[in-house]
């Protein structure tokens, strides 16, 4: 007789770039970048359960805003995973989505990397964890990370990790916008800002990362990593969306050490001096009227885990 079949769960967190370097264009249309990443504690859930034909239902706030259709990253990381094992998507995937969408946290990568160790364990295909990271490569140049979280170091287009040490818990508050910004815009508005200011390709230099910021990760320290916290997207992104310029302007006067872009935007992630801090800034933050939700989580937090 055969197992009656279950349901996968897998939880996986949303993440800030306190650094990010970023190259020319390269002729595949990508990115150098040095990109730190660091997971932080605002997660999504992906369940997998046996279904007769593929589908994706999404539950929470934001689900209205997520397509249910084959651009969902994590329907693709399934059909990946099915046919790099020759059987079928018979799957039927649920999000439960707290990460906010097209925000610059990394949620649909998230969606992605929880998807596909949610149907490897459900279909029972064993996948090596460098296999499964190298699909994650496949499908975006975020995934991996989703995958390993903690903190780490991308290279390539962000997808050549190498995991970094952290001395301890960072606080942050992440301000949420109305409206998400296209990661491929944000990218071309960095090229022409560049380019406006006489800094085409050949005068970008190779991204790498900063000395003093992966010391200040290592020590735990958050106020040496609110002193060298970078994004090269952030001036595209306040370029797109210059109603970012006051939401920086009013997490630094609700008391955060700093502020900067989350990733292309237009989330803006603020580092805090501890708990308390991160309750006092979302307030002062959601009454500044500059944001959507303001939301306060701790990094680093572990990537995708089956629950
Ligand atoms: O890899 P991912 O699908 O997340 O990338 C989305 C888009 O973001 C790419 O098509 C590209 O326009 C831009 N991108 C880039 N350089 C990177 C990562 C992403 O230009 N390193």
């Amino acid at each position: 007789m055969t197992e009656p079949a279950a349901t996968v769960t897998v939880r996986v967190p949303a993440k800030v770039n306190v650094q990010l370097a970023v190259g020319g264009p390269r002729p595949d249309g990508f990115h150098d970048l040095a990109n730190v990443f660091l997971a932080v504690g605002l997660y999504d859930s992906v369940s997998a359960t046996p279904a007769p034909a593929p589908r994706l239902t999404v539950s929470g706030p934001d689900a209205a805003l997520v397509p249910l259709d084959e651009s969902n990253l994590a329907v693709r990381a399934a059909r990946l995973l099915a046919d790099r094992h020759g059987r079928e998507p018979d799957v039927h995937l649920h999000i439960a989505k707290d990460i906010p969408v097209a925000g610059g946290m990394a949620g649909g990568s998230a969606d992605a990397a929880g998807a596909l160790l949610a149907c490897d364990r459900l279909w029972g295909t064993r996948t090596p964890h460098e296999e499964l990271l190298a699909l994650c490569a496949e499908l975006g140049s975020d995934v991996p990370f989703s995958l390993t979280g903690g903190a780490a170091l991308g290279r390539g287009r962000g997808e050549l990790l190498t995991p970094l040490e952290t001395g301890g818990e960072f606080h942050w508050v992440f301000a949420v916008a109305d409206g998400g910004l296209s990661t491929p815009d944000v990218y071309r508005e960095c090229d022409r800002l560049r380019q406006a200011e006489g800094r085409g390709a050949d005068a970008v230099p190779e991204p790498e990362p900063d000395p003093a910021l992966l010391t200040a990760l290592r020590a735990g320290d958050a106020a040496a990593l609110a002193a060298s916290l970078r994004n090269d997207l952030q001036p595209a992104a306040v370029s797109l969306r210059p109603s970012l310029a006051e939401t920086l302007d009013a997490g630094l006067a609700a008391g955060a050490l700093a502020g900067l872009v989350s990733g292309s935007g237009p989330t803006c992630a603020f580092l805090v001096q501890d708990a308390a801090s991160a309750a006092r800034a979302a307030q002062a933050l959601l009454a500044s009227g500059t944001c959507r939700t303001a939301r306060p989580a701790v990094g680093p937090a572990a990537g995708a885990t089956l629950v």
